[in-house]
């Protein structure tokens, strides 16, 4: 076996040797020889964090360019979105012919390149549409490139002679732009020459001739680490978006115990806080547990990939680490892998292993890790991955078109590919929005932490400063919420790992059953999480002042200890989502979704409407509507509620939270919260239970990752019934579809100005729901007087305040054909995660 491990020459040399580069090494961090950063169209330099990387003026380095016509451009500031805010985005420099950066370089081997991208307006040059091809020396980079939105592409190539030259090359009738640019050396020993080919018995030769660009960088089961946090600036994503399956996998931080091995990987290989993660197969509760941990990647087809796996041990207590198989596709590349024979018996030591991928002739790629029947127990885990694209005998890194090309229009291969690495660089930009972000949140948590704290002993009432509303607290005055530990204990049989019906940041949920038999749903918080703390408040607060048929019910909490657990009523079928896809739950009818949708539309426009102060969920989606054993839906998880605008607006700019695909745009690009944000998010939700697919999946081609815009595209052309769900064909009586869809539509709304009340939204999926069930007369016309008629009186009755009273519509619900159904799914998306 040929596992690669930095430095594993050096150590074979001499320890001694090793020790001490490994400390000199250690102590400076790396300095590269070669370092060129440009802030090109500016005229001021821009320091990035507290790093050493000092983008320069253009007017500095005007010295390394050749190119015909000097185009500074300016953006108007208004035209960058707050959160895309780098100073680096504000300017550019536009080429309108062939033009070249020359830089001297002082020690040949690898070099980062990367090239950083903002398109806006400048004059009558509109950024958006520019097209062109980037080479680095006679190394394709970009081929007919078009960039989408922000994006930095980031490419590693061994330059051999004593200059590089990079050179920007409009396509015809186009121009080029480049807003920022960076060429630094890299270690040499960061990418040595061989690696395994899929096959570790047949080692891979000649990577050091290979360009490569870098396609994925991921953090797993971490946050987003920003270019500061990196020795060599480079940025890793979460992996959580890219896992197939989520419910099948944890996380695990310990970012303290990483170690760096004399003369192994270093800090340059990957910082501690990618070692100090890790996306761990969830087995806890189950020693049976058979099934692989897999990420799925779009990838362009016709190149080979270079992958790199760390790996680091935070999750053993002793030696005995897990042993268990690693996959590149359904290629077995690591079989019975066991990390301690690789770092002499050491836990939580950083190592990494790289493979190369025969050609890929397909537009994805998967990674698994999965059991080895060699384990004794069942686990796997991952801390982080790499994967980048070598250049082909081409000498190319641009794909090649797969997409047939429009009659009449020239073919254009670069810009698929620029439209597929834009789903990557979309996937990047997201980290850096979320770490901005969190960042402004710490900054803001640091001096508005002004919580009573929560455990008042033998008072007869306690307050709970809500953190963003001044002056206004809820108090929980009904002290029969307090449920004593003792009798949690007894409920959870003593918190039996038997009994864990989901795992998250938060912490565990539990099942349980009441001396009297009341089955209970328990959700322990992990005391350390500080999130978990407001969170944990906010739900008892919401809660315990809202009680709705269409919200789950808490029954209680307890904070003795401090233990944060809180008590729900338990939800026998779980979430809708589990409902809808993802699972082998029978296929829900037309008219049973349309029930849970007016359910869940209940239970927000109760939450809107049916206090003094209207509450905002601020994180709508399918995980977080729970069905009951009637599959009447309830509102659940309200650790992210807010009382609404009327008290806040003063503080109508906080964090942005919610979740991923379910985001109004508009809260995000002003961070202004209204109601109209959670109407946004269940127009997302209406469009999934349509489809029946996840909100984002990005193992599907660009145009369809996102559900909101794919659905809204079939929408405007009025053909949604492309894309609903294959189980709901034939179902469906157009009229109710139509009026369903362009309510679904209407949330969707670009503007909160022009998105209907929940109010609205209940009335339009009432009618839907009468539409359907109605006996179709002569008139296809919906506008049936009959449907008309039942539907005014029932709007009469929800534009007063919903009374939890009327009959229960789902009373006769059959779930016969559901009893049975695991449960194990049934809480996994309701707790939060500090990653967010
Ligand atoms: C920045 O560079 C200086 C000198 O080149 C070096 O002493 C210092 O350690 C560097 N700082 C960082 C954060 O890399
Ligand atoms: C890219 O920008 C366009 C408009 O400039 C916007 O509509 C689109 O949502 C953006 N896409 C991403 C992935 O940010
Ligand atoms: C770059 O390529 C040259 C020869 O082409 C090789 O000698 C050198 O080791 C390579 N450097 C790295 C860092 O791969
Ligand atoms: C990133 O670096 C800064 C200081 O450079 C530090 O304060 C912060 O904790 C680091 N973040 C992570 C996630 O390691
Ligand atoms: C894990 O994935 C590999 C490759 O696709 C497959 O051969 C194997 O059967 C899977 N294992 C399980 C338990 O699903
Ligand atoms: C990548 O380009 C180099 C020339 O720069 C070439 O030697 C090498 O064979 C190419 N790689 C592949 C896989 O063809
Ligand atoms: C950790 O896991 C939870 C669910 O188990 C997930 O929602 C979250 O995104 C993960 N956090 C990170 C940083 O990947």
């Amino acid at each position: 076996m040929r596992f690669v491990m930095m430095g594993c020459r050096v150590l074979r040399f001499s320890i001694w040797v090793s020790l001490i580069l490994n400390l000199v090494w250690c102590s400076r961090g790396f300095d590269p020889v070669d370092k060129y950063y440009i802030n090109c169209g500016s005229s001021s330099d821009f320091t990035v964090g507290n790093s050493n990387s000092t983008f320069v003026s253009d007017k500095s380095a005007s010295r390394f360019l050749s190119t015909p016509q000097d185009i500074l451009a300016d953006s108007n500031l208004n035209s960058i979105t707050p959160s895309e805010d780098s100073p680096l985005f504000r300017t550019a420099r536009i080429f309108t012919g062939p033009s070249r950066y020359t830089f001297s370089i002082k020690q040949g081997g690898r070099h980062w390149i990367r090239l950083h991208f903002y398109p806006f307006d400048y004059q009558n040059y509109d950024m958006r549409s520019a097209r062109f091809s980037v080479f680095a020396q006679r190394t394709t980079l970009l081929s007919d490139f078009t960039p989408r939105n922000a994006s930095v592409k980031e490419y590693s190539v061994n330059v051999t002679t004593r200059d590089l030259v990079i050179t920007f090359s409009p396509s015809s009738n186009s121009f080029a732009y480049i807003n920022a640019l960076e060429v630094v050396s890299v270690p040499d020993d960061l990418i040595t020459d061989d690696a395994s080919l899929y096959n570790p018995s047949a080692p891979f030769t000649g990577l050091m001739t290979q360009s490569l660009e870098t396609v994925f960088r991921l953090n797993m089961g971490g946050p987003f680490v920003s270019l500061v946090n990196d020795t060599l600036g480079r940025t890793w994503i979460s992996d959580s978006g890219f896992l197939l399956q989520p419910n099948l996998a944890t996380n695990v931080s310990n970012v303290g115990a990483v170690r760096y091995p004399q003369g192994g990987a270093t800090s340059d290989a990957a910082p501690e806080t990618v070692y100090g993660t890790c996306t761990r197969m969830n087995s806890a509760s189950d020693p049976r547990s058979n099934f692989n941990v897999t990420w799925g990647f779009k990838v362009d087809p016709g190149f080979q990939y270079f992958i790199r796996f760390h790996f680091c041990d935070i999750v053993s207590k002793f030696a005995d680490d897990p042993i268990f198989n690693v996959y590149i596709d359904a290629f077995l590349v690591s079989p019975d892998f066991e990390l301690t024979t690789k770092t002499m018996g050491q836990l939580a030591t950083a190592y990494f292993v790289d493979y190369v991928t025969p050609e890929i002739n397909k537009n994805n790629l998967r990674v698994s890790i999965g059991p080895s029947p060699r384990g004794s127990y069942p686990d796997a885990f991952l801390n982080g991955l790499e994967i980048m694209k070598m250049n082909n005998s081409k000498d190319s890194l641009a794909g090649v078109s797969v997409l047939p090309t429009l009659p009449g229009e020239k073919k254009n291969l670069g810009m698929i590919v620029g439209v597929s690495v834009g789903v990557s660089v979309a996937l990047i930009m997201i980290g850096v929005l979320f770490f901005v972000h969190r960042r402004r949140k710490q900054k803001r948590l640091r001096y508005s932490k002004t919580w009573v704290p929560i455990s008042v002993n033998g008072g007869t009432s306690h307050t709970m400063g809500s953190k963003y509303s001044t002056g206004t607290t809820i108090s929980v005055s009904n002290m029969s919420y307090r449920i004593p530990f003792a009798a949690i204990q007894e409920a959870t049989n003593n918190f039996d790992e038997n009994l864990v019906i989901g795992v998250g940041g938060f912490g565990k949920v539990y099942k349980g059953v009441f001396h009297d038999g009341t089955k209970i749903a328990v959700k322990r918080g992990n005391p350390k999480s500080q999130q978990g703390l407001a969170e944990f408040r906010t739900e008892i607060e919401m809660l315990s002042q809202f009680r709705h048929r269409h919200l789950v019910s808490l029954i209680g909490y307890c904070d003795e200890r401090n233990e944060m657990i809180l008590v729900y009523e338990y939800m026998e079928n779980g979430t809708l989502k589990g409902h809808l896809y993802g699972s082998n739950l029978p296929s829900l009818s037309w008219k049973r979704r349309l029930e849970i949708c007016i359910g869940s539309a209940r239970g927000l426009h109760y939450l809107h409407t049916g206090y003094a102060k209207a509450v905002i969920h601020r994180d709508v989606k399918s995980a977080n509507i729970l069905l009951d054993e009637n599959l009447m839906a309830k509102v659940a998880d309200f650790g992210l509620s807010k009382t609404g605008p009327e008290i806040d607006q003063t503080h109508v700019s906080t964090a942005v939270k919610g979740s991923f695909g379910y985001l109004d745009p508009e809260y995000f690009r002003r961070q202004q919260l209204t109601e109209k944000s959670d109407v946004y998010s269940f127009g997302v939700v209406l469009f999934e239970v349509l489809c029946a697919r996840p909100v984002i999946d990005p193992s599907l081609p660009r145009e369809m990752v996102n559900l909101a815009e794919w659905a809204m595209k079939w929408q405007k052309k009025g053909q949604l019934d492309h894309i609903i769900d294959q189980n709901l064909a034939g179902q469906i009586k157009p009229n109710s579809l139509r009026k369903f869809a362009e309510t679904a539509e209407k949330c969707l709304a670009d503007f909160g100005v022009d998105r209907p009340s929940m109010g609205d939204v209940l009335w339009n999926l009432e009618y839907a729901l009468q539409l359907q069930e109605a006996v179709v007369h002569n008139d296809p016309e919906e506008n049936s007087a009959n449907a008309i008629g039942q539907l005014s009186s029932q709007v009469g009755e929800f534009n007063h305040v919903d009374t939890v009273t009327s009959a229960d519509q789902f009373g006769t619900s059959n779930v016969d054909d559901l009893s049975g159904v695991s449960m194990s799914r049934v809480f996994s998306q309701l707790v939060k995660s500090e990653g967010r």
